[in-house]
């Protein structure tokens, strides 16, 4: 990771405007945060204009139509476009967010896109999640049961339990969440941070899963859940509306239950 860790003081330079389209008929301005490791040059805003009368709606859409037609170098991480794989989060118009998600009408002004914050950088808008992926591993994201399932059927859950995991299957590992923590900018090397918190808990909260006590034992430090000091940017940002903040607080809960 840290091979393409930008250097702490690097400041974003002013970078190239690209012409504003002839007949464009609703011209919008994009400043895009532009960083190539291999360049040697540090990271810049470049500007884009494109016809909103000829661009489908969200932010994303505006994304590819300028690489298609524009920069062919503008390297962005997408895939489902339909808010399904996480793969288009950045910062855009100052939150967090999914870029398919994003409709460009909702923000006033130039649209300005940036990679989600405090995460190193690979390129342009794409974040290394490597180290946030490292840390999903830690929690042991797979149902874990000494029980033998019934030999000809799923494991059963009731209505309520099945209930209990509302809120947090949902989640897509955006990390919109994480990357909007102050306690994980600040001490993301040890504190898991949001969206890592919300899937250790929806594991806890698995009726199916025998594996709790070990479960609440492995976040029983005090960097790993305790840097959760209950500012709630996560929840706010989330662009699933899910409560990470509040799966934490279930978490502590069961903690101090435990006693
Ligand atoms: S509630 Fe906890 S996890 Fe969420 S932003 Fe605040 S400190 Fe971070
Ligand atoms: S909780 Fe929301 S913001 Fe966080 S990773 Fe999951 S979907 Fe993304
Ligand atoms: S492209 Fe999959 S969530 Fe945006």
């Amino acid at each position: 990771m840290a091979e393409f860790r930008l250097p702490a003081n690097s400041r974003i330079g002013i970078g190239k405007t690209h012409p504003i389209p002839a007949t464009a008929k609703r011209p919008r301005r994009f400043r895009i945060y532009r960083w190539d490791p291999e360049t040697g040059e540090g990271p810049r805003l470049d500007t884009y204009t494109i016809d909103l009368a000829d661009c489908a709606p969200m932010v994303l859409d505006a994304l590819i139509k300028i690489k298609n037609e524009i920069d062919t170098t503008l390297t962005f991480r997408r895939s489902c476009r339909e808010g399904i794989c996480g793969s288009c989060a950045m910062n855009i118009d100052g939150t967090n967010t999914l870029a398919c998600l994003k409709p460009i009408e909702d923000v006033k002004g130039d649209v300005m896109i940036y990679p989600l914050p405090h995460m190193a950088v690979v390129k342009d808008l794409v974040p290394d999640l490597n180290h946030i992926y490292a840390q999903y591993r830690s929690i042991q994201p797979w149902l874990q049961s000494d029980s033998p399932p019934p030999p000809d059927r799923e494991r059963p859950q009731s209505e309520a339990e099945r209930a209990q995991l509302d809120g947090l299957w949902e989640c897509i590992l955006c990390f919109c969440c994480s990357t909007a923590c102050p306690s994980y900018w600040w001490n993301g090397e040890r504190y898991l941070g949001p969206a890592i918190l919300l899937q250790a808990y929806r594991w806890i909260a698995d009726s199916r899963d025998e594996k709790t006590g070990e479960r609440l034992d492995a976040l029983e430090d005090p960097f790993r859940l305790y840097r959760c000091h209950t500012i709630m940017n996560c929840t706010r940002t989330c662009p699933k509306n899910l409560n990470p903040g509040k799966a934490i607080a279930e978490i502590k809960k069961l903690m101090v239950l435990r006693r």
